[in-house]
């Protein structure tokens, strides 16, 4: 999953440094404002450690896909407005480019206690591409590589794998260790039983983590689209629901390993119906199959039940994946459930994926959840048990 231990920034001497962090400002930006800033508000303890030890700080993030060209609606300065609302005593300078004149001038100038952001790092074509010159040129920045972008980990870009590899020391921030931590916790050494919630549209996009975990779990909860490949798979009647027919051999496969090792697996047995996808589609409740021309889009009432009660026994529970179409309001109620589920228990959890996370905080229980991930596509390489190359080319602790 990850190395044992990471050079920490905890440890690393920072007086009068300039220090380059990579952080996950990949945050939704509508009408040139900043939407949910949860990833930047997760970076603060670690720019406010750097600033505190008397240092300058040099940011810098992607946000979108810009494909290497500058795009207009994907600057960062919508970024540093929200930065500057978050560090109200700090200089926060913002510059147009990533490695120019105006960011090399302004890294230049950048005094100990102030932070520079640099332009959005995807607009440059060697960022994706881990091009070693755009790994040197951002190297120049800092004397010190912090990676506390979790988020991105996942990624072999040049700011994630290409400069650690040539700026030391590399060390993990205050967020990333915290998001490791989580995952040891559910991972390692979890306290028994250990169960997993995942859901989602696709078992395509889910078949590593579920072959992962089935190995590791005392309880496997499926919920969401991907729910009737495995219905089907099993012999039910799944209507006009989504189907991944490509997908049926690897459903059987894993429901022959949950069995073999003796795990749960729960997948609904009842169901919100509705005749088409749409918000305003009519609806009715079927129990023990998807009728005919009817599309499963949520857990069922009873389904949601068993759902809360196989909870109640778990004292780990790591969830990814919404139950139905969560941001349809008539078919939330499954996901809302299972974050209900999870603020009444007093387990070990850990929530992470764009859905699952909207569910916590719309529930009102993030406070209740052990760990929120800051990472979509990383928190699901974490639970495939992958090694990430943003956290394989930080140091060693000493
Ligand atoms: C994310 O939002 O999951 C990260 O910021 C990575 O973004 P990406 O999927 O565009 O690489």
């Amino acid at each position: 999953m990850s190395k044992a231990a990471l050079a920490s920034l905890s440890e690393a001497a920072l007086r009068g440094k300039r220090v380059f962090v990579r952080v996950d400002f990949n945050v939704p930006v509508k009408s040139g404002a900043v939407g949910d800033d949860t990833r930047i508000r997760g970076a603060i303890p670690t720019i406010k450690q750097v600033l505190a030890a008397g240092a300058s700080c040099v940011l810098a993030s992607h946000l979108g896909r810009p494909k290497g060209e500058v795009k207009e609606e994907l600057r960062m300065a919508p970024v540093a407005e929200r930065l500057r609302s978050l560090l109200p005593r700090v200089t926060v300078i913002a510059v147009r480019d990533v490695v120019g004149p105006e960011a090399q001038a302004a890294a230049a100038a950048l005094q100990p206690g102030q932070v520079l952001l640099l332009e959005n790092l995807r607009f440059e074509p060697g960022e994706t591409k881990n091009d070693p010159g755009l790994a040197r040129a951002l190297a120049d920045f800092g004397e010190v590589f912090v990676q506390d972008a979790f988020g991105t980990c996942h990624r072999a870009h040049a700011s994630t794998a290409g400069v650690p590899a040539v700026m030391k020391p590399a060390v993990a921030g205050l967020l990333l260790e915290k998001e490791i931590r989580a995952f040891h916790l559910v991972m390692d050494a979890p306290e028994r039983p250990l169960m997993a919630v995942i859901g989602g549209a696709k078992v395509s996009d889910k078949i590593l983590v579920l072959q992962h975990l089935v190995s590791k779990v005392d309880a496997l909860l499926i919920g969401g689209g991907m729910a009737y490949t495995f219905l089907k798979a099993m012999g039910e009647t799944i209507g006009a629901s989504l189907c991944e027919d490509d997908r049926l051999d690897t459903a059987r496969e894993i429901i022959a390993a949950a069995a073999a090792r003796g795990v749960p697996l729960l997948l609904p047995n009842d169901h919100v119906c509705a005749d088409r996808f749409a918000a305003d589609a009519a609806t009715q409740v079927s129990e023990g199959g998807v009728p005919e021309g009817w599309l499963g889009l949520d857990l069922g009432p009873k389904s949601r039940a068993a759902y809360a009660e196989k909870l109640k026994e778990a004292r780990t529970v790591v969830w990814n994946g919404p139950m139905g179409v969560f941001e349809m309001k008539p078919f939330a109620a499954g996901t809302l459930a299972v974050a209900h589920a999870l603020s009444a228990s007093d387990c070990a959890s850990v929530v992470g994926g764009g859905d699952s996370v909207a569910a916590v905080m719309q529930a009102g229980v993030a406070d209740r959840i052990t760990h929120v991930s800051t990472g979509g596509g990383a928190f699901l390489e974490m639970l495939e048990g992958r090694e990430m190359p943003g956290i394989a080319a930080l140091d060693d602790a000493v």
